[in-house]
């Protein structure tokens, strides 16, 4: 008999957000980009990046739902999923995942389900990044627009985008300092990194991808959407219809 190795690696999924930015009257993981969810197509592409376990944080309720399509996009390797309930902010809920880590993880990974696009190569260079030695580590992308400095209404300054950079998920970061950061943190931090910077680790880089951008509003929906298209024409048999 064959024994699977344990992963080495975990990604927490968070999902429990509203979504009231893009007032679907549904919890924007469970809107569907064609007849698969947001969620559906984030595991997809975790499910194509080397083996980890899997902790997807769903809505109170939804907890059902979100097994299933966990199940679905897992095929094989169901026995690397689990499902918890999230809690009122997006630290909450992290916390909530951080609580069902394996006993052998030693890097643990941390991604918006509302990135439902991120290509697995990703996920491959925040672990590879890790296993260098890396305390955090965070998928970036250049800003591209010019961004001003406002007070009240009007326009007080331009920063110099140079210096700037946009953070993606999946953010890695050794498990036992993201531990701590997040046993430590008094505030509440827009994401993981600011929480482990916080603690005064240093977070280095990798590239990001420009499809892992988050879907937050009716506009992001329809270019996720837009995207997800032309992928399911690509993949179908030849000789059959088009979807
Ligand atoms: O609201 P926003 O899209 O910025 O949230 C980022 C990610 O954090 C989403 O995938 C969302 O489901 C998740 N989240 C969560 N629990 C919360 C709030 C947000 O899991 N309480």
């Amino acid at each position: 008999m064959s024994i699977i190795p344990v992963p080495r690696v975990a990604v927490i999924v968070v999902a429990a957000g509203s979504g009231s930015r893009l007032a679907a009257g549904i919890p924007k993981a469970f809107v569907g980009l064609d007849d698969h969810t947001i969620l559906r197509h984030a595991l997809r592409g975790i499910f194509e990046a080397p083996p980890m376990q899997v902790i997807v944080v769903a809505p109170a309720g939804r907890e059902g739902d979100a097994l299933t399509d966990a199940e679905e996009a897992a095929a094989d390797r169901r026995d690397l999923v689990s499902v918890v309930t999230g809690g009122p902010s997006r630290q909450a809920s992290v916390a909530a995942g951080l609580a069902v880590l394996w006993g052998d993880v030693e890097y643990v990974l941390v991604h918006d389900a509302a990135r439902a696009l991120t290509p697995p190569d990703v996920f491959t260079r925040v672990i590879g990044a890790l296993e260098a030695g890396a305390a955090g580590v965070v998928p970036v992308m250049p800003v591209v627009d010019t961004i001003r400095q406002m007070e009240g209404d009007t326009i007080v300054g331009v920063v110099d985008r140079s210096s700037l950079t946009a953070a993606q998920t999946p953010q890695g970061f050794q498990r036992g300092i993201l531990e701590s950061a997040y046993a430590a943190a008094e505030d509440e931090y827009t994401d993981d990194a600011a929480v482990v910077a916080a603690a005064g680790h240093t977070i280095t880089t990798v590239a990001g991808d420009g499809v892992g951008f988050k879907i937050t509003t009716r506009a992001d929906l329809d270019r996720a959407r837009g995207l997800v298209r032309p992928l399911r024409h690509t993949s179908a048999p030849l000789g059959e219809p088009a979807l």
